[in-house]
């Protein structure tokens, strides 16, 4: 009979790499309650049409990569590839997203699509991400910003990644620019790929997002965003850049990062690596300032980001950036019927007596030597022994495993004081 695998592009995350993901949502945790964001948590499948009137018709995520099926009722349901269309929504129906109201939100959890798999990029994949609701100003833009380079400092990473940013302006000068692209790229349609063609008539600022080496130059002579930037975003993304150099932050302007989400105008951001391959991005995100409006709420400005937490941890198994391994207090060897028969007696009262003592208990017999292999494996620093001898004594013996002391025997009265003192 074959064996089942697991869906192409959906992974397993294993025990040995736990660690690494332990560490990086605990960092994310503690920040985010460092610069008072709340976490929400929204369900994974949503109806079809959000994502089609939040991302966009004409983007790659919604014209090939989303997982869509029908309900048992002939609703249309995906689930999602993002958060944040998500995050608006749910906003909006719970009367939360208000003018003048600020929330400033933290979610986490898969995320779905349909993409070719490879090294960083993968079908299921998580994601944690923010969403800032009810501010206009740049501060908040660089407070994002600010978060996100205290991460990379906590976890050992800020030498690795780069941060590039953009503005794509208002929808009106956006859509002065996209004639315009239109104009030069339609001039030069000979020297367009397939990909590029087809995102002429429907997207042309995709193009300018092309990674094909022999679209680089034309692209580099492509009219500039920036030169039909309306006058208020100009002015928005100067402060921006004069509050980063303030603060110190190092940036990259990149005239080119036009993002694959259609919701986004103003700042656009990414913290990009060169250590991933061809899967640069570890954390991006933008302003999304008429998204709430055009889902049916009020006007309200957003902005927001999320982290691929794939990317991160593929980042700080490279560096080699290892977590602490998960210690076990004690091993509790457990030899012969009657050691059996009182041993969870014992160690449960022991586990009464110290609160968060790591205890693991031999379970599935064995021989003495075997349950101290097991011991040893488990990095426990003592072993307990319950043998035949001790049950009778009323004692156990305690054995250091990775700590310096001699082996002793301890009556069980004392055995919780003992290991409070041990390892409380
Ligand atoms: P995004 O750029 O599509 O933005 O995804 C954010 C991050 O998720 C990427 O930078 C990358 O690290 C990770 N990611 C995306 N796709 C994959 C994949 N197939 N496999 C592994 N990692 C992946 C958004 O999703 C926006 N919702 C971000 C945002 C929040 N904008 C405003 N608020």
């Amino acid at each position: 009979m074959s064996t089942l695998q697991a869906v192409r592009g959906m992974h397993d995350i294993l025990p040995e790499d736990m660690p690494y993901w332990a560490r990086l949502e605990q960092t994310l945790r503690d920040l985010f309650d460092a610069y008072g964001y709340s976490e929400v948590r929204l369900p994974i499948v949503e109806k079809t049409e959000l994502f089609l009137r939040s991302i966009g018709e004409v983007t790659d995520i919604v014209e090939k990569e989303m997982y869509s099926f029908d309900d048992r009722n002939g609703e249309s349901l995906t689930l999602r590839p993002e958060g944040t269309a998500g995050s608006v929504r749910a906003g909006i129906e719970h009367g939360l997203v208000q003018p003048q109201q600020t929330h400033k939100w933290w979610y986490s959890g898969p995320m779905f699509r349909h993409e070719r798999p490879q090294k960083g990029r993968y079908r299921q994949f998580h994601q944690v991400g923010i969403e800032v609701f009810g501010l206009e100003g740049p501060d908040i833009d660089v407070e994002l910003i600010l978060l996100t380079r205290r991460l990379w400092q906590m976890l050992g990473l800020s030498t690795v990644v780069q941060l590039e940013i953009n503005t794509l302006g208002s929808p009106e000068s956006r859509h002065t620019f996209r004639q315009l692209l239109v104009d030069y790229f339609s001039a030069h349609r000979d020297r367009l790929d397939e990909d590029s063609l087809r995102r002429l008539e429907r997207n042309p600022l995709r193009i300018l997002d092309s990674k094909n080496p022999d679209l680089k130059d034309l692209i580099e002579g492509a009219p500039r965003l920036h030169d039909s930037l309306d006058d208020e975003s100009r002015a928005h993304f100067a402060q921006l850049q004069a509050m980063l150099a303030g603060a110190g932050v190092a940036f990259v302007v990149n005239p080119h990062l036009v993002r694959g989400l259609d919701y986004y105008n103003r700042t656009v951001f990414e913290w990009k690596t060169d250590r991933l391959g061809a899967q640069a991005a570890v954390a991006a995100g933008g302003r999304y300032d008429g998204l709430v409006a055009q889902l049916g709420g009020k006007s309200v400005p957003a902005i927001g980001c999320a982290f691929g937490m794939e990317r991160v941890v593929a980042l700080l198994q490279d560096l080699g950036v290892a977590p602490a391994v998960a210690q076990v207090d004690v091993y509790v060897v457990l030899a012969g019927d009657a050691a059996v028969r009182v041993g969870f007696q014992l160690t449960e009262a022991w586990r009464d007596a110290v609160p968060g003592l790591r205890m693991v208990v031999n379970c599935g017999g064995g021989s003495f030597k075997a349950q101290f292999r097991r011991a040893d494996r488990s990095h426990a620093r003592w072993a307990v022994i319950l043998g035949e001898d001790e049950v009778q004594k009323q004692v156990i013996t305690l054995k250091p495993l990775r700590e310096q002391g001699e082996q002793r025997q301890v009556a069980w009265m004392m055995v919780g004081a003992t290991l409070k003192s041990l390892c409380g």
